[in-house]
């Protein structure tokens, strides 16, 4: 099984086209310890040659562009010229940072994209995601827990405590909601995605320990991120990610659950992890765990 990280940041990416805090202020002057990152994707692949998205990110195309194994392929493959290995797409929630990249993949080509209900209405309430041609893409119903087979990778949906997404926001109520975590078996290795989390229960520790990777929700460094940085008022918890740092922060909660490698991703702009050598990378770094990069490639 391989897998690629297309973008390693949260929605935004890093820097993010309108900020100058700390950390984006180092990426705009091309730091080299900040280098710069794209909203939060990965591509998996049994083969090499069949590639599943694990969500599509509004930097879709630039992703496709610097990741030649997603190139379109010149033997053939296709009568009409549209050869792409992209034949699956997973969406885990309806952010637009996973969600966007959607309209890219609208050329005609036959695809596949697969999500729980609530993600598939949410698509389907936005004529704009008509342009994918309902004759050659095709909507797949992902159920909670039950393993589905993409390109044979086996991928199992598993319930983590979320939020839903920003847009949907009704003057912030009820915006709990049960968000998807994926989990990715392949060639006898196991990957957990999980881009975006509240809260890590005992039933998720569960379900990944033992897995070759986790690829986790590293949003924020703390909770009151955004307003430490003066560039916004909103929690790590009031927008569903829990932080990285702190008694019930994601290095806490994972700490003694057996994993192979474990890497952040969903880097938000602002997070000092984003910064190599900081103070707060050494500390991941000494708890076991990496920060992932555009272009961070995993094959067993
Ligand atoms: C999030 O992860 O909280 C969302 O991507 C926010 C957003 O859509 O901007
Ligand atoms: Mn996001
Ligand atoms: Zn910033």
């Amino acid at each position: 099984m391989q897998v690629r990280i297309l973008g390693s940041a949260a929605g935004g990416g890093s820097p993010q086209w309108n900020c100058r805090c700390d950390v984006c202020c180092l990426a705009w002057a091309r730091d080299p310890r900040v280098p710069w990152r794209t909203q939060c994707s990965a591509a998996v692949s049994a083969d090499g040659e069949r590639w599943v998205l694990l969500n599509a990110s509004p930097d879709l195309r630039q992703q496709i562009l610097d990741n030649p194994p997603l190139w379109p392929r010149g033997d053939g493959l296709r009568c009409d010229g549209r050869a792409s290995p992209i034949g699956h797409v997973v969406v885990t929630n309806a952010d637009i940072d996973h969600l966007a990249g959607l309209l890219t993949l609208r050329e005609r080509q036959p695809l596949t994209v697969a999500a729980e209900p609530p993600v598939l209405d949410q698509i389907a309430a936005n004529p704009a995601f008509g342009v994918l041609d309902p004759e050659i893409v095709r909507f797949e119903r992902l159920r909670t827990g039950a393993p589905h087979h993409l390109a044979d990778i086996e991928v199992t949906p598993l319930p983590v405590p979320a939020k839903v997404p920003l847009w949907m926001e009704r003057g912030g109520e009820n915006m709990a909601a049960d968000g998807t975590a994926l989990l990715l078996s392949g060639g006898g290795r196991r990957v957990a995605y999980v881009p975006a989390c509240a809260a890590v229960t005992a039933a998720l520790r569960d379900r990944v320990a033992g897995c070759d990777l986790l690829l986790f929700d590293g949003t924020l460094w703390r909770d009151d991120e955004l307003r430490a940085a003066g560039v916004g008022t909103k929690t790590g918890r009031r927008m569903g990610h829990l932080p990285v740092s702190g008694p019930d922060g994601a290095l806490a909660a994972w700490r003694d659950v057996p994993l192979g490698r474990r890497v952040f991703i969903h880097l938000n702009n602002t997070n000092p992890l984003l910064v190599a050598g900081s103070p707060e990378r050494i500390a991941v770094a000494d708890a076991g765990w990496e920060v992932a990069e555009d272009g961070m490639e995993f094959a067993w």
